[in-house]
């Protein structure tokens, strides 16, 4: 019975360690996971991106697509969405598990409902947001 409560103390504290190392910045995120492709300055000019099948998008255009609005929840549905939608012809790799790891945050993303959403995707979609031409 101790010995059960220590182990989920112990788990909990390792929990609580790592939580806070996970969640970086969205520019930090961007430069581990997707500047190979789609470049420093999200042009979709990164030094992977002659090599595939496809151009990576222009991700400074993303709100001039949109009428001049970035699109936020769009985006983040975007980038998380291809974990689960199995596109093969998506050249995208899945990027969910690195994203869903780290705390939630609530965010309103234009509806006003606070929807608890990993605060790496925010972060990473707020960096986008940032690129914007
Ligand atoms: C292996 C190359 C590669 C990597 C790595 C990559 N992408 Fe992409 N991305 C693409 C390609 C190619 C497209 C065009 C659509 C498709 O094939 O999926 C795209 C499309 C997108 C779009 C849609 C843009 C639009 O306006 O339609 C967004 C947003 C995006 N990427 C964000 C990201 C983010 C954020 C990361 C890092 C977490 C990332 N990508 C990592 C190749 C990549």
């Amino acid at each position: 019975m101790i010995r059960t409560a220590f182990a989920i103390v112990a788990v909990g504290a390792v929990i609580a360690a790592c939580a806070p190392e996970r969640q970086v910045s969205g520019r930090a995120l961007y430069a581990e996971f997707c500047v190979s492709c789609h470049g420093t300055s999200g042009k979709g000019d990164g030094p992977a991106a002659a090599a595939l099948g496809k151009a990576p998008a222009d991700l400074t255009g993303i709100a001039t697509r949109n009428g001049g609005q970035f699109p936020m929840a769009e985006v983040m549905s975007t980038i998380d969405g291809y974990t689960r939608r199995g596109d093969r012809s998506s050249v995208m790799p899945e990027l969910g598990t690195v994203l869903q790891e780290g705390p939630l945050v609530m965010v309103d993303t234009g509806d006003g409902i606070a929807t608890p959403t990993p605060a790496n995707l925010v972060a990473l979609a707020n960096h986008l947001r940032t690129l914007q031409k």
